[in-house]
């Protein structure tokens, strides 16, 4: 079996997340090529068997390069096992949660996908008060650091909200 994970990422969570599933296939035997989806345009997805495709979530949106991608590869994805996954912390409330498996992962598929996907993954991701960010960025990290000090959480240390043994299985169930 052969695999494709293709993400895309603004500050490096859905790039990790995408190697360690790579790592979990690899360990079934399954060959995978882990590919960033910035900057690349037409892809050969002949081979592979399983695509996997993730971003990280900023403002409730993928990253332009992964929509991309999948805008661009849809006829190729429709004889294939598709997965999906988005990287970001609205898994730290119920509430939350639902509305973003529904905006982020099932709209998604809905729009860009011919065939349902056979597995779609709301993992979490992560606020580092140490990383770069943009003018923009600043302002809207500071509503979401005020929304999660509001909650008792301490944002001068990065906020990880994604459950790694949450992350293998999932990638464990898509070869089962
Ligand atoms: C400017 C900014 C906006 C964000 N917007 C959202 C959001 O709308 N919903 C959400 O659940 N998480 C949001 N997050 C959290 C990110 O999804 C989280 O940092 C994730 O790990 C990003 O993945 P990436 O590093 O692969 O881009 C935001 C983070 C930042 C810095």
């Amino acid at each position: 079996m052969k695999a494709l994970i293709v993400y895309g990422t603004r500050y490096g969570s859905a790039a990790e997340i995408s190697q360690e599933i790579g790592n979990v296939l690899r360990k079934e035997n399954v060959e995978v090529d882990v590919v960033d989806s910035r900057g690349l345009k037409k892809f050969d997805t002949s081979s592979y068997d399983l695509v996997v495709l993730g971003s990280g979530i900023k403002v409730g949106s993928w990253t332009k390069s992964a929509l991309k991608f999948i805008e661009n590869h849809q006829n190729d994805l429709e004889d294939k096992k598709v997965a999906l996954f988005v990287s970001c912390i609205a898994n730290r409330d119920e509430k939350l949660l639902k509305e973003a498996q529904e905006k982020y992962l099932d709209d998604v598929a809905d729009k860009y996908l011919t065939n349902p996907p056979v597995a779609s993954g709301l993992f979490g991701g992560v606020i580092n008060p140490n990383g770069k960010f943009g003018l923009m960025d600043k302002v809207i990290l500071k509503m979401v650091k005020k929304d999660l000090e509001s909650k008792g959480i301490d944002t001068s240390k990065p906020y990880d909200t994604r459950d790694w043994d949450q992350i293998h299985k999932w990638a464990q169930d898509l070869i089962n």
